[in-house]
C-alpha cells in the first residue's frame, strides 16, 4: 500500500469505496470532483494493486487543518491505513497548529481512530446529520 496525492482519473475509484464504506449517504461523483477541486482541499488515497483502498479529504486555511472525509474499504480496516492518511496529510502541511473534525457520535471505529491520534472533544452539534439523524461530536487536535 501507498499513499498518493488524488488526481481526476481517481474519481470514480473514489466513489466506489465511498459507496462501500457510506451507502446511500456516499457523496455523489460531483461532490468528490468538488472536493478536489476546491481551494485549500487536500485529497489523498491509500493505493494497492492499482486500485483506491483509502480516502482522506483534508482541508488547511492558514494554520488551521480540518479533516473533511475519510474512509477505508472493509477488507483493509485495522491495518494502520487511515492513521496513515492522516500523518501523511500532516506531515505535507508543516505550518499547522491545530486540526478540527466532526464525527458522528456512535461511530465507535472512527472515534477511537481520531482519540488514538491525540484528538480530544470540544464540543457537540445537535442533530447535525442526516439518515439517520445523529448528533454530531466535535473534536481537536494542537499539532
Ligand atoms: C474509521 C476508519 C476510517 C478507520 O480506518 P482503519 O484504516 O481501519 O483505521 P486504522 O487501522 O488506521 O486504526 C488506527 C487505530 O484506530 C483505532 N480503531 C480503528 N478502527 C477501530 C475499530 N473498529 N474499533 C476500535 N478501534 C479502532 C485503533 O486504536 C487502531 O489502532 P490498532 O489497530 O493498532 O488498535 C474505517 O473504519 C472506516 O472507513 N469506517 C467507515 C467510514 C467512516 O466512518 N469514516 C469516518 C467518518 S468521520
Amino acid at each position: 500500500m501507498i499513499v498518493i496525492k488524488m488526481l481526476p482519473e481517481h474519481i470514480d475509484g473514489v466513489k466506489g469505496l465511498l459507496d462501500i464504506c457510506f451507502g446511500e449517504s456516499a457523496w455523489s461523483a460531483e461532490a468528490i470532483r468538488s472536493q478536489m477541486e476546491k481551494p485549500g482541499s487536500y485529497c489523498w488515497l491509500a493505493w494497492e494493486s492499482d486500485r483506491v483502498i483509502g480516502y482522506l479529504a483534508f482541508e488547511q486555511i492558514v494554520d488551521e487543518g480540518s479533516i473533511v472525509e475519510i474512509a477505508v474499504h472493509p477488507d483493509f480496516r485495522r491495518q494502520g491505513i487511515a492513521r496513515k492518511l492522516i500523518t501523511t496529510a500532516w506531515d505535507d502541511h508543516k505550518d499547522l497548529s491545530v486540526v478540527f473534525l466532526e464525527v458522528r457520535e456512535g461511530n465507535t471505529a472512527a472515534i477511537a481512530l481520531y482519540e488514538k491520534l491525540g484528538f480530544e472533544r470540544i464540543g457537540e452539534r445537535k442533530g447535525y446529520y442526516d439518515h439517520p439523524k445523529e448528533n454530531a461530536m466535535i473534536m481537536r487536535k494542537d499539532i
